[in-house]
């Protein structure tokens, strides 16, 4: 039976463009094209987006530092997330956009003001602490001083590292800018609020009746909205963003979390105008049929529980989260990722001499799903020599030369099947059904490891089978196994598809097939022409 073509949306989180992204970036992220990938192949229509997060002090003081503009600083990391991303990781996304960007700007400013107009959004006086010295109110972040509670200094306007306690930047003893070290003065300023309170009892239903997330996001969320949502402000006295689209507060920007997670939204209208369908949108936001997947780090779990959904519910008529798909933390050699310390592997120097594949592997299978994973070089090599070469790889390119070889690069045809071959072909079909089901569960680990039990029950088929050996005494007895390897092969390379595209499609490529995969089973018929074996991986060498 046909199934229905769905509508599935996946937005990923969008990288702050003020440095490298690391391995731990890449393992909160990669799942969002594992999903858009599985769904193109299934057939459904997917709307994968992301992009450049461009806005926010820490990169308006990296442009002071550096003596340049937030515009430049902003540019070289969208560039570098490209190229990395996309041209070197493969990441699919329909569109990868940045905030910084006039459409965007138009967009987020619309939805401030019709928030504004309903009243969910107010303005109210606050006293913020700024610094005379260097001109400008301080974020929590640039804010130091001693701790009230533990006494250990520094600790930050929000919070002591040492005791943990979360702090008001009012209660730091003897604050300072952390840029200049100078005591900053209280002072006030209008800031418009988002009214969180107000949507408290429907977020709890809401959050409530969700299925499929992640246990991390849902814990979270649940403890959050405990709590009592309080009313934030989405403003700043910055100039580095989305202008205040209200008369007289031109000079103060909509905060960076009201304005990146728009971005999910004006992403997804920008890609429509751009591809010359300006209602496409509509059909994954005005949908209540849609799917709408969210994929990032822990980190950013309730300005995706909890803001965003406010804010769609705010405007209406749009498209709440069905799948929170959050990830736990990456670590290397055991330790944190960590860029003052310098601790860590960068993508750009990995990409230079790694084969991306091997990446998208390694954090497919062991990322931090459930738990914190690790990144250590040992596990790398093993993993990608032992799993992916030494079961994946290998089999598919035995099956492939001994064909070539043997049969003259035709696939040969099968007579008598046994219940051996059977069973292999059998799951050869059944297997898409099993995967599927746990990628849509962004359940990568246990697709991934199903896919290798595969690989490994198909070695364990063809050592049993020994076409090598029963070759010199018929050949149709050979044949018949080597057929049965080929089909598993041509499954193979539809299962990986998600996971690793270009290996994907280099197993079609040696099979003779055409270029495109689906997600399912394509047989084989006796006498095909299948391409050139060639080896899919180069071993790692650490
Ligand atoms: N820039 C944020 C981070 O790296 C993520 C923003 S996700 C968005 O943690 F949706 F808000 F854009
Ligand atoms: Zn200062």
């Amino acid at each position: 039976m046909a199934q229905e073509k769905r509508n599935i949306y996946i937005g990923s989180a969008w990288p702050y463009a003020n440095g490298s992204l690391h391995l731990g970036h890449v393992a909160g992220l990669i799942g969002a094209d594992f999903l858009a990938r599985y769904y193109r192949a299934k057939g459904d229509n997917v709307l994968f987006v992301s992009g450049s997060d461009c806005h926010g002090t820490p990169i308006e003081v990296k442009a002071e530092q550096l003596g340049t503009k937030p515009e430049a600083v902003v540019a070289e990391f969208d560039v570098e997330f490209r190229k990395n991303l996309i041209d070197q990781m493969g990441f699919s996304y329909d569109l990868f956009y940045k905030t910084a960007d006039p459409f965007h700007y138009k967009k987020v400013q619309k939805m401030f003001l019709d928030l504004y107009e309903k009243g969910l959004v107010y303005e109210k006086v606050q006293s913020l602490p700024f610094c005379e010295s260097c001109n400008r109110f301080l974020p929590d972040r640039y804010i130091e001083g001693e701790c009230p509670k533990c006494h250990f200094s520094p600790a930050r306007g929000d919070q002591c590292d040492e005791c943990g306690s979360i702090l008001d930047a009012k209660d730091l003893i003897d604050p300072k800018c952390k840029s200049c070290g100078k005591t900053p003065i209280w002072k006030d300023s209008t800031h418009f609020f988002l009214k969180l309170s107000a949507f408290e009892k429907e977020l709890t239903e809401w959050v409530k009746k969700s299925q499929g997330w992640r246990p991390n996001a849902l814990n979270f969320t649940l403890k959050f909205l405990e709590k009592g949502l309080i009313d934030r402000a989405i403003t700043r006295d910055s100039k580095w963003g989305v202008p205040v689209p209200i008369k007289g507060f031109e000079e103060k920007t909509i905060y960076v979390w009201f304005e990146a997670v728009s971005g999910y939204l004006t992403a997804s209208q920008k890609y429509s105008v751009d591809s010359g369908q300006p209602d496409l949108w509509k059909d994954f936001w005005h949908n209540d049929k849609a799917l709408h997947y969210y994929v990032h780090g822990k980190d950013n779990i309730p300005f995706h529980t909890v803001i965003w959904p406010a804010i769609l519910m705010g405007l209406g008529g749009l498209e709440l989260a069905d799948r929170i798909v959050s990830s736990e933390y990456l670590s290397f050699e055991g330790k944190q990722f960590s860029k003052s310390r310098n601790w860590g592997v960068w993508l750009p120097e990995f990409l230079e001499t790694r084969d991306a594949e091997t990446l998208r592997y390694y954090l497919g299978i062991n990322g931090p799903e459930s738990a914190d994973s690790d990144f250590s070089w040992k596990e790398y090599q093993v993993k990608v020599n032992t799993e992916l070469i030494g079961k994946i790889g290998n089999f598919v390119n035995r099956a492939l030369s001994f064909t070539k070889n043997n049969f003259e690069g035709k696939v040969p045809s099968l007579s008598s099947p046994d219940a051996e071959d059977e069973a292999i072909l059998a799951e050869s079909k059944a297997i898409f059904e099993k995967v599927g089901q746990l990628i849509e569960a962004s359940s990568f680990h246990e697709a991934l490891k199903t896919v290798l039990a595969f690989a490994e029950e198909c070695n364990r088929y063809i050592d049993k089978k020994e076409p090598w050996k029963k070759i010199k005494e018929s050949q149709e007895t050979a044949g018949g196994s080597i057929n049965v390897s080929l089909q598993a092969v041509s499954a193979l390379s539809g299962l990986l598809i998600p996971f690793l595209p270009r290996t994907a499609e280099k197993i079609r490529q040696q099979l003779g097939l055409p270029q495109t995969g689906e997600w399912k089973f394509e047989a084989l018929e006796a006498g095909h022409t299948i391409g050139e074996p060639k080896p899919l991986f180069d071993r790692v060498e650490i």
